[in-house]
């Protein structure tokens, strides 16, 4: 298994002094790593995705200052209350704003800023939000099954989409974006739950998965509903589409010679994000039977991990979190 002992050489993995721990409440994962393989310097105009916590802000806020300028965006607008909060004192130089990342382009231009150097995704969910009972987004608490980032939106919640959704629709949910094999079993519980009383708990969906997979199958390392939650948040959130436009518009963003960096936390986040940056560094994308070349398609990104990196031994230890992180990094072309 890779570690981030075996990424980019030109990638220094050596702790820093100013790697900050346990953040606002959330502690960053692969931080080090991600930083040092942008190398933001003074005077650099840089994008936070994801603010969450606001630890990948603040290392940049640290590095990009004097001169530079760092753009925070979360579309949960607790993340953005404490953030505005967090970096007040710095004024002009950092501008927290509620919102997708995947309209980073707009959100920007609405910032005055015209391209940007370094862009970074830590994607999924912070430990504040996990955390909190009342955002639903954990099996570990009672609360209601919300599960939506961004609470000031009218979408639908999980407690909508499990009362509310086909059986069908359900499984197939639950089994592409939970890559559950259980699903049908899941979804069947769902469904008979529903018929008795309306599902608006997490307890109450934890305790149906857990009737619905066999104890023998139960997975050994995370617990049994895992995957079924893993699912709903995706959908709740369209974090897929996100991603999909995010990384988008983030290439179109970068200046040459700017860097991205995407934290994925699970293989769905993390083949869109590889597929995506092998895509943009290559020349061509035409079918390999295709004797000639009609694409059209040029290289826009360098890959400057080839595999993505992972968290050492130490770092699980520390945050089991880290386990299923992994890290890519790009250089506009
Ligand atoms: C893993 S946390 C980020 C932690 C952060 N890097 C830190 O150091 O504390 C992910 C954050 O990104 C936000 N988020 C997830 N998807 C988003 C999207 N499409 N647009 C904006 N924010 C998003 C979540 O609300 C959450 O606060």
């Amino acid at each position: 298994m890779p570690t981030v002992a075996s990424m980019d050489p030109r990638l220094d993995t050596t702790p820093g002094p100013s790697a900050p721990d346990g953040d606002g409440g959330h502690r960053p994962v692969l931080l080090h790593p991600l930083i040092e393989s942008l190398q933001p310097r003074p005077g650099q105009i840089a994008v936070d995705g994801t603010l969450g916590g606001g630890g990948v802000t603040a290392a940049l806020v640290e590095r990009v200052l004097p001169g530079g300028r760092v753009i925070a965006i979360d579309r949960d607008p607790a993340a953005v209350a404490r953030g505005r909060e967090r970096f007040a004192d710095h004024g002009d130089a950092v501008t927290v704003v509620h919102g997708d990342f995947a309209d980073i382009s707009p959100i920007l231009r609405e910032a005055g800023v015209d391209a940007v150097d370094l862009v970074t995704l830590d994607l999924g969910v912070s430990s504040l939000q996990l955390d909190a009972p009342g955002r639903g987004f954990s099996f570990r608490f009672d609360g209601p099954l919300d599960m939506r980032m961004d609470t000031s939106s009218g979408d639908p919640t999980a407690a909508d989409l499990v009362n509310t959704w086909s059986e069908a629709d359900l499984q197939r949910l639950i089994r592409d974006f939970g890559e559950e094999r259980f699903a049908r079993g899941v979804a069947a519980a769902i469904v008979r739950e529903r018929a008795k009383q309306p599902i608006t708990t997490t307890a109450q969906l934890r305790e149906l998965v857990e009737r619905a997979i066999p104890r023998r199958y139960w997975p050994r390392r995370i617990h049994p509903a895992t995957r079924t939650f893993q699912a709903l948040r995706i959908e709740v959130n369209h974090e897929l589409d996100s991603l999909e436009r995010g990384l988008q518009a983030a290439i179109t963003e970068l200046r040459p010679g700017g860097r991205l960096g995407v934290i994925a936390f699970h293989s769905l986040e993390d083949i869109l994000v590889k597929n995506a940056l092998h895509v943009a560094a290559q020349n061509c994308v035409c079918p390999p039977q295709q004797p000639i070349c009609t694409c059209a398609h040029r290289a826009s990104l360098f890959l400057l991990t080839r595999k993505a990196i992972k968290a050492d031994p130490a770092e699980i230890a520390a945050n089991p979190r880290a386990r299923s992180a992994r890290l890519r990094v790009a250089e506009k072309l």
